[in-house]
C-alpha cells in the first residue's frame, strides 16, 4: 500500500501499525531542563533518558519491534555453540542476500573493527561514498586513511537529487589510480549516507561504482546498516524500479558486491550485526576474528533473543508498508519546516529530519560548533533530544587543528514506528519557535575534549550566558511548566 489517500483532509502519512505496548513520557519544565543541559556538558549524548520528552538522538537499537518479533524471542536457543536460533537468522540472511557465509557480531561496529584488522593495513586507502564515524575510526585506528567522493552535488543543503548518496565515478577512478589499485584496501559504500542526511545512493551508482572496483581488482563492501530507507528510495524514486519488490531490489544491489555488513541496530529493527561473505576462503580468513573480539560463531556477542528477534525484522525490512514509514515521517517534518523557510536538508532522507545548522545559526562561527549548540537549544526549548552531525562529530587534524565537517547538521532522528504524527508536529512547532530566536542561540567550547570520538564523552560550555537567555524567552512565550 504506498499511501492511503485522504478525502477532504490534507495529505499526511498514515501508521500502518496499531499501538500496543507504550512507555510513559516526562516533560521536564524549562528551567530543569536549562539545569540538565549544563550537568550533561552541552552534550546530549550525556543526558539521561528520563529527562528527555522526545528522543530523536538515534534510531539505532530503539525502533519499535513488532509482535511477532517479541513473540519470537521466547523460542530463544541458548547454546553456547550450535544454536538453533543462529542458524535461522543465517538462513534468513541467505535467502534476502543471496549471499552464502554469515559472520555474527555484536554490533555494527564490530563488523567495521573485523574488515579494519583483516583488510587494511598502515598507509591503507580505503574509497568511501561518505563515512560514518566509527567505520572511519577504525580504519585510521589500523593506519588507513579515508577517501570520501560523494558527488559534489550530494554536499548542497538544499536540493531536489532523488539520490545525492552516490559516489563520484570519474573521482573513484581517478582515486584508484592515484593511489593504486594495491594500496586500496576496499571500495566501502554506504546506503543510505548517514552524515550527509540519510540520503540514498542510485542502483545505477551502485552498479557503476562497483564495475570500476573490480575491474582494478578491488573488494567492493557494502554497509547495509540504513539499506531499509534506501530500498524504499530506490523503489519510490527510481522509475526503473518501481514494478520490482523490495526483496528483488535488495537482491540486485547486493549482487553488486563481495560482502555486505550492517548494524542491526538499523537493519532488523533489533540489537547486533553480521558480516556477510560471498567467498570462502575469504569468510575462513575472517572467521577467527569473531571468537577472538565477539564471541562464538553462532553468537558473537548477541543475546539469542535478540539473534530471533531480528531474524523476523530482516523478513519485515522486505515489506513495503513496513519500511515506508520512517521516510514518510521524516518527509512529513522535513516539508512543514522547509515550508516555514527553516534551513533542513532536503530532499528528506531516511532515518531523521536533518536541520542545516551553518545556515540556522549563521552567526555561530563553524570552530564554536555551530550544529553543536543548536541541538543543546533544542533540548532547552522543548525537550527534544537530537544529535549533533558537524565538526564536534570530526576528529582533530594530526596536526591538532580542527578539521571542519563538510555539513554542519542537527538530526532529529525518527526511530521507526515510534513517534505519532502528533509529537511530529510538537517537533516541527519548536523548531519553529526555536528559528525565530535562533539569534540568542551562541557557541560552544570544549572544556573536556577526548582525542577519539570525542562527541560521545566530551564536555562543552556555551561562551556567554546564551542558555539562560533563551529560556528566558521560552518561559515569556510558554510559561514556566513546558
Ligand atoms: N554504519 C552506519 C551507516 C551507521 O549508521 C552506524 C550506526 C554504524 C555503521 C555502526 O553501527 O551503532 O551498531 O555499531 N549509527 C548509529 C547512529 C550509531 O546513531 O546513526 P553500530
Amino acid at each position: 500500500m504506498p499511501e492511503i489517500k485522504f478525502y477532504k483532509q490534507q495529505q499526511i502519512p498514515m501508521e500502518m501499525h496499531k499501538v500496543r505496548i507504550v512507555q510513559k513520557l516526562n516533560l521536564l519544565p524549562v528551567d530543569e531542563r536549562l539545569a540538565r543541559m549544563k550537568e550533561a556538558g552541552f552534550n546530549t549524548f550525556q543526558l539521561r533518558n528520563r529527562d528527555i520528552f522526545l528522543d530523536g538522538l538515534t534510531d539505532s537499537g530503539v525502533n519499535a519491534m513488532s509482535d511477532r518479533m517479541e513473540a519470537a524471542m521466547l523460542q530463544a536457543d541458548d547454546a553456547y555453540a550450535g544454536s538453533e536460533s543462529f542458524f535461522r537468522m543465517e538462513k534468513k540472511l541467505q535467502e534476502i542476500f543471496g549471499i552464502n557465509y554469515v559472520l555474527p557480531a555484536h554490533q555494527g561496529r564490530a563488523c567495521e573493527n573485523i574488515l579494519a584488522e583483516r583488510f587494511v593495513k598502515p598507509g591503507n586507502c580505503v574509497i568511501m561514498n561518505y563515512h560514518f564515524t566509527t567505520a572511519k575510526a577504525h580504519i585510521t585506528r589500523v593506519g588507513g586513511h579515508v577517501e570520501e567522493l560523494v558527488s559534489d552535488a550530494g554536499l548542497v543543503a538544499k536540493s531536489d537529487l532523488p539520490f545525492k548518496g552516490d559516489i563520484d565515478l570519474k573521482k573513484l577512478e581517478d582515486c584508484i589510480i592515484k593511489e593504486t589499485p594495491e594500496n586500496v584496501a576496499f571500495l566501502r559504500m554506504e546506503a543510505g549516507t548517514n552524515l550527509i542526511g540519510g540520503q540514498p545512493v542510485s542502483y545505477g551508482n551502485f552498479k557503476a561504482a562497483t564495475d570500476i572496483a573490480k575491474k582494478y581488482g578491488i573488494l567492493t563492501v557494502l554497509d547495509a546498516s540504513l539499506l531499509q530507507d534506501n530500498l524504499y528510495f530506490l523503489k519510490t524514486r527510481d522509475e526503473s524500479m518501481k514494478d520490482k519488490t523490495i526483496r528483488e531490489i535488495t537482491r540486485m544491489v547486493a549482487d553488486c558486491f563481495d560482502l555486505v555488513y550492517f548494524s542491526a541496530r538499523k537493519f532488523g529493527f533489533a540489537r547486533g550485526g553480521a558480516i556477510l561473505v560471498r567467498d570462502e576462503d575469504m569468510f575462513h580468513s575472517m572467521e577467527d576474528f569473531i571468537p577472538m573480539f565477539e564471541g562464538f560463531l553462532t553468537y558473537g556477542g548477541m543475546s539469542v533473543r535478540e539473534i530471533e528477534a531480528m531474524t523476523v525484522g530482516f523478513e519485515e525490512s522486505m515489506d513495503f508498508d513496513v519500511i515506508s514509514q520512517g521516510p514518510q515521517f521524516v518527509k512529513y517534518c522535513v516539508d512543514a519546516l522547509d515550508a516555514y523557510g527553516i534551513p533542513v536538508i532536503t530532499p528528506a532522507g531516511g532515518l531523521g529530519a536533518h536541520l542545516y545548522a551553518s545556515d540556522f545559526c549563521s552567526h555561530i562561527p563553524q570552530e564554536q560548533y555551530p550544529a553543536g549548540a543548536l541541538v543543546c537549544a533544542l533540548y532547552i526549548c522543548g525537550g527534544i533530544r537530537g544529535m549533533e552531525r558537524g565538526t564536534l562529530s570530526e576528529e582533530r587534524n594530526p596536526d591538532g587543528s580542527e578539521r571542519m565537517a563538510n555539513v554542519e547538521m542537527v538530526r532529529i532522528a525518527f526511530p521507526r514506528r515510534v513517534f505519532t504524527l502528533s509529537q511530529t508536529e510538537y517537533i516541527i512547532d519548536r523548531v519553529k519557535w526555536l528559528y525565530d530566536h535562533r539569534d540568542l542561540i551562541g557557541g560552544l567550547r570544549f572544556v573536556h575534549e577526548p582525542a577519539t570520538l570525542r562527541f560521545f564523552t566530551g564536555k562543552l560550555e556555551p561562551i556567554g550566558d546564551w542558555p539562560d537567555k533563551l529560556a528566558a524567552a521560552y518561559k515569556a512565550d510558554f510559561g514556566e511548566d513546558q
